[in-house]
């Protein structure tokens, strides 16, 4: 991981014509128009400032839907070979594109399932609890879901969920969590930890955690090594590969655009391809897909992250995520990511000229610990605040108590677009 700050604050420049000569020198700029940008009821483009939470709809969406829609309607159940990409193995126009993103290899990757429903069935396969090593440690402020899956893990292997679970805290007063503390629990308690599950970057803070020294460190204490990149696939470079984590789940509705509730993703390390030792769930579509449609065969499981497929997946879904990843392979991650760090750089320099005692950004300042999201805590805000932001036409999120969460995303956020959001911003709090 890169540790120093290539863009200095003092990169950047006060003022609405700097931000439109950013615009202006954009090579990225474009890709703006080739996605729905949300409008007020007068017609006037919001700031959307919440692709953390939904990423926006590509225009090309519905055409890859409606090919999908034609085929089905011209050729019913013919389509699943003879669609113009047949549904048999729609999923395999996904891998190569979703394996950029989040650095791994074809064979480590599959977009199945929902993330918490890929996160269970990783758990079938990579928590083996004992009676000596059960533990899961986890951060403190997980994402809820991630801490209701792995409590409900413990209960299923016959184990207290509070005994059971192992947080990662901050250190009081502090918002971030700290390798050193990693490192000792670890150290006093690693034999009785089974797995250690981390949000790749904590959905929160947006701290991007430092994937490969989790897995390192977890590997070195005997643990399976496993990862939620909801906030991390699309937004920074996870190099899931070389991290040599066991296994990773995520979504494709934030930083993915793939529409609400769309599909998950899911990385298992190469070197559990071909384990036939590992407990799994399993359906028809983790047969070997030569012979599943032979329906008496013997299970026969597919190698790879394909092998931990179930059922056959929802082509209309999955023609979302093709068209939102079409765009992502067009550019790559390396060009985006050098774009969000200007971006997010520039909405850190101006969001700092409101003062300390004003706000205060809990993100890492390090943009090598951070993807797009800056979360802002206001100093004696409540709701109203937040309010007051969506009423002037921001779209931005609010976690109690007094934390604005707020992603400039690359594709198809402006440097206008920040320049805006800290002015409204500035104007609500001065008002
Ligand atoms: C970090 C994180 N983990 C898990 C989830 C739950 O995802 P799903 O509802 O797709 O299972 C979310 C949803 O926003 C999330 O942000």
């Amino acid at each position: 991981m890169e540790t120093e700050n290539q863009y200095t604050l003092s990169t950047y420049q006060l003022g609405l014509e700097y931000a439109k000569q950013q615009d202006q020198n954009d090579p990225l700029a474009s890709y703006r128009n080739r996605f729905h940008i949300p409008k007020d009821k007068n017609g006037n483009e919001l700031i959307y400032m919440t692709g953390n939470s939904l990423g926006l709809q590509p225009i090309t969406t519905k055409d890859y839907i409606n090919q999908e829609l034609e085929d089905w309607a011209n050729l019913g159940v013919e389509g699943h070979h003879e669609a113009r990409h047949p549904w048999l193995p729609y999923h395999e126009f996904l891998t190569e594109n979703m394996a950029n993103v989040v650095g791994a290899k074809p064979i480590e990757v599959v977009v199945m399932n929902t993330l918490t429903a890929n996160l269970h069935l990783m758990m079938v396969s990579f928590y083996k609890p004992t009676q000596r090593r059960y533990k899961i440690l986890i951060e403190a402020d997980a994402f809820p879901s991630d801490k209701y899956a792995v409590e409900s893990q413990l209960r299923h292997h016959g184990f207290d969920a509070t005994d059971g679970l192992i947080l990662w805290k901050a250190r009081k007063g502090d918002e971030l969590a700290n390798y050193e503390d990693f490192e000792t629990i670890l150290k006093e308690q690693g034999e009785e930890i089974a797995l250690v599950m981390i949000g790749g970057v904590n959905y929160y803070t947006g701290q991007f955690f430092d994937i490969k020294r989790i897995t390192d460190l977890g590997h070195k204490h005997g643990c399976m090594v496993g990862f939620d990149c909801a906030h991390g696939a699309g937004n920074v470079e996870l190099n899931l590969h070389d991290s040599g984590a066991d296994f990773a789940v995520w979504c494709t509705y934030k930083y993915l655009n793939s529409g609400p509730g769309s599909l998950g993703g899911c990385f298992v390390h190469e070197r559990h391809a071909n384990r036939k030792d590992l407990n799994r769930f399993t359906g028809w579509w983790s047969h070997n897909k030569e012979t599943r449609f032979k329906m008496r065969d013997e299970f026969d499981q597919l190698p790879g992250a394909e092998g931990w497929q179930l059922s056959n997946p929802p082509i209309l879904s999955m023609a979302a995520i093709r068209a939102s990843l079409d765009i992502f392979s067009e550019i790559g991650m390396e060009k985006l990511t050098l774009k969000s760090k200007q971006l997010t750089g520039y909405f850190e320099f101006l969001l700092k000229q409101l003062g300390e005692d004003v706000i205060k950004i809990i993100t890492p300042s390090n943009p090598a610990e951070r993807g797009c999201q800056l979360s802002i805590q206001v100093k004696s805000a409540n709701k109203k605040l937040h309010d007051k932001l969506t009423a002037s036409g921001v779209i931005s999120d609010w976690r109690q108590p007094d934390v604005i969460r707020c992603a400039p995303v690359p594709l198809y956020n402006t440097f206008e677009d920040v320049y805006t959001m800290v002015e409204r911003l500035k104007n609500i709090l001065n008002g």
